[in-house]
């Protein structure tokens, strides 16, 4: 597995492969809390890149199986999303993307937040250390848990 730090703002090409993968993904996540209205399942591929945060991206060969994106802040690191392929689960990938943006912290606080009833995404923050900070429900209907956890 390689990993790489893509800007997908300057490259179409690697935006239509997270945009894929994202729906992918996040179809995932919608399917286990019951609820489509996941932001991330509605962008294209423009809103995708447009916020011109940072990402990470695990790559076998040609083929795109994971990716991190994430915004920096003085004090803390914003994850907004973590995705792997569903044809690459449980393989470490989430884990290792995990691990570089813990190191791009340099000693931040990190901050997620995934649907409360995400159970496979919970799992994975708190086998790294991140504690949750309390549900919020947004929008009505839709639970989610935020997390964060010291580098
Ligand atoms: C959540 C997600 C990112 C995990 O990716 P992954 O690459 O499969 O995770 P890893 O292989 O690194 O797993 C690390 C740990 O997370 C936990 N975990 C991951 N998937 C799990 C599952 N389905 N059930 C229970 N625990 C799980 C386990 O503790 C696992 O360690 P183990 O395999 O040694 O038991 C992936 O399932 C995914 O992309 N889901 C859809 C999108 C999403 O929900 N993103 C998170 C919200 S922001």
């Amino acid at each position: 597995m390689i990993l790489s730090s893509p800007d997908p703002a300057l490259d179409p090409y690697v935006a239509a492969m997270l945009l894929k993968l994202q729906r992918e993904a996040y179809a995932i996540e919608a399917s286990l809390i019951g609820d489509d209205r996941i932001p991330t399942l509605h962008e294209d591929d423009e809103a995708l890149a447009a916020p011109r945060g940072h990402w990470c991206t695990a790559w076998e060969g040609v083929d795109l199986l994971g990716a991190v994106s994430w915004h920096e802040h003085d004090d803390h690191l914003d994850i907004d999303r973590v995705m792997v392929s569903p044809a690459a689960l449980r393989q470490g990938i989430a884990t290792a993307l995990l691990a570089h943006v813990r190191e791009a912290a340099g000693g931040r606080e990190l901050i997620v937040s995934t649907g409360r009833d995400n159970s496979p995404a919970v799992a994975l923050y708190a086998k790294h250390g991140f504690e949750a900070m309390g549900d919020e429900e947004v929008p009505p209907g839709i639970w989610i848990t935020r997390f964060r956890s010291t580098s």
